[in-house]
């Protein structure tokens, strides 16, 4: 092979890694570009995304002056921290989000009753085989699903090839 058609290649199997690598768990950054901080809406930012099982979601502040509680509704609706399942405080935290559930967060330095909580409704995504078989016997939808379930296997599969084929690692 040439080396002009080798680097067509090489470029395309790694724009088709890239593609596949999107389809993949997403890291949500509360606030986005505002990250962790009080007077935001956090309702508005989590209605804007949809979350899954695998994902993260990440906060990031001011490590002196805020931190990051799992909590209840209770501990939610009534920024308390009595109870609370986890708690984080380097500043820049990923929390794997590895269930289908509502999960809550809030701020336990007083913040929290100035915005700064945070609740998501985390949605399971069908593992590729049983999805597939449930996308047979209930059409679109369920099909949609495994398509994205499949792609993250493949895609994995696919990009850990690449590093062995041409010895380069993307991601
Ligand atoms: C945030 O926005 C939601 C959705 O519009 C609204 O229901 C809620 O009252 C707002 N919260 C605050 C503290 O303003
Ligand atoms: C919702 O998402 C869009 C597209 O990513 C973005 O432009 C917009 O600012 C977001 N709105 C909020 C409230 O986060
Ligand atoms: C939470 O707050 C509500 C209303 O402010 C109150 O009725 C309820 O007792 C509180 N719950 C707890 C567990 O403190
Ligand atoms: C949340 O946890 C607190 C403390 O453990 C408990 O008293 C409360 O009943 C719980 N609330 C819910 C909605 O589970
Ligand atoms: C924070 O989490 C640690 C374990 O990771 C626990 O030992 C500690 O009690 C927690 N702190 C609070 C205030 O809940």
């Amino acid at each position: 092979m040439s080396t002009s058609s080798s680097l067509i290649l090489q470029l395309a199997a790694a724009l088709l890694c890239l593609l596949l690598h999107s389809a993949a768990a997403t890291d949500h950054i509360v606030g986005a570009n505002k990250g962790w901080n009080p007077g935001i809406n956090y309702t508005l930012w989590a209605n804007n995304q949809t979350f899954y099982v695998g994902d993260l979601i990440s906060f990031r502040y001011q490590k002196t002056q805020y931190n990051v509680f799992e909590v209840n509704q209770t501990g939610y609706d009534n920024c308390t921290i009595e109870g609370a399942t986890g708690n984080w405080s380097s500043g820049k935290d990923f929390i794997p989000l590895n269930h289908a559930k509502r999960y809550y967060f809030i701020c336990g330095t007083g913040g929290c009753f100035s915005g700064m909580k945070v609740s998501v409704l985390v949605h399971a995504l069908p593992s590729p085989p049983k999805a597939a078989l449930a996308g047979a016997s209930k059409g679109s939808s369920a099909t949609a699903s495994a398509v994205v379930g499949a792609w993250d296997v493949i895609g994995a599969v696919f990009c850990g090839l690449l590093t062995t084929w041409f010895g380069f690692v993307l991601f």
